[in-house]
């Protein structure tokens, strides 16, 4: 952390926390503007986040049964229930302010900003963010678990239904779309957000803990190439030894003040 971080406290009115104004004179100055957000951005459009100890989606549930190849394998019926009740979840919620804020800052603003996101729930694309790169896949889209014997491979759309659908032809399993641990992120997504880190004058983090590589390796990356790191979030994260900044504050509520007129 630099010596301009300040640590507000909780109940501070944002726009009086120095870290504030300072933060809006780096965006209107910067050319070049990334965002990383995590599933705190969500939190406000009623989406738990993963690690938080009483509603973390992590909390009740173990990453290494859910989120993980081996454990679909072993229960591909369990862990695909699981899927589709969280999907028929996400079908429900909506962008909040934060969201929106950002989608507008983008509108006003498409050569200078750079979305990327660790979350699932398509709720930037919802707000009218375009080109959004999704670290972590999303909840929309499905593959198969194997690759296809087939030269040109099944498409999806064959599988038929059950928990989870088969490919009729191959007898292939289908799978969430989301990256799970022990995945690789997908390749041409990870190049294009490294090099949005490394070419941007600021990065907002929002939203996030930082504890989940490779993600969390982009904004230390941005920070070694000399941008400014914005850690937004109501509670302490991995990233803030190396934020210039920290906004200790919901982002629905801080984004669109902080974006107003820029
Ligand atoms: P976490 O659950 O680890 O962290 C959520 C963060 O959001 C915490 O730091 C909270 O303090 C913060 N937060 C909560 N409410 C907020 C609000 N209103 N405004 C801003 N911040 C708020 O979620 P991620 O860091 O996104 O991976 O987790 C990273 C990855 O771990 C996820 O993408 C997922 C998970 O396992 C995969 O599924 C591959």
């Amino acid at each position: 952390m630099t010596d301009t971080a300040h640590t507000p406290t909780k109940n501070q009115d944002f726009r009086a926390d120095p870290a504030f104004e300072a933060t809006r004179a780096l965006l209107r100055a910067a050319q070049r503007i990334a965002v990383m957000s995590g599933a705190g951005m969500s939190a406000e459009s009623g989406v738990p986040t993963f690690r938080d100890a009483q509603t973390g989606l992590w909390s009740n549930c173990r990453p290494e049964d859910l989120a993980d190849e081996r454990a679909y394998r072993q229960r591909p019926g369990w862990v695909w229930d699981w899927y589709m009740y969280r999907r028929e979840q996400l079908k429900t919620v909506k962008p909040n302010a934060g969201h929106i804020a950002l989608a507008e800052f983008q509108q006003r603003h498409p050569q200078r900003l750079t979305l990327m996101t660790q979350n699932v729930d398509r709720l930037h694309q919802a707000a009218g963010s375009t080109g959004v790169l999704e670290l972590h896949g999303n909840w929309v889209d499905d593959r198969w678990l194997d690759p296809c014997p087939k030269t040109p491979a099944c498409p999806v759309s064959r599988a038929a239904p059950g928990s989870p659908p088969r490919c009729p032809e191959c007898g292939h399993l289908l799978r969430p779309d989301i990256v799970w641990f022990g995945d690789s992120l997908p390749a041409q997504v990870l190049a294009e957000a490294e090099r949005a880190s490394l070419a941007c004058q600021v990065m907002l983090v929002i939203g996030t803990s930082g504890v989940v590589y490779p993600a969390a390796g982009l904004p230390i990356a941005a920070q070694h190439m000399g941008a400014a790191v914005i850690i937004i979030n109501p509670a302490p994260t991995e990233l803030d030894r190396i934020a210039r900044h920290l906004l200790r504050y919901p982002s629905a509520q801080v984004l669109p003040a902080l974006l107003d007129d820029i």
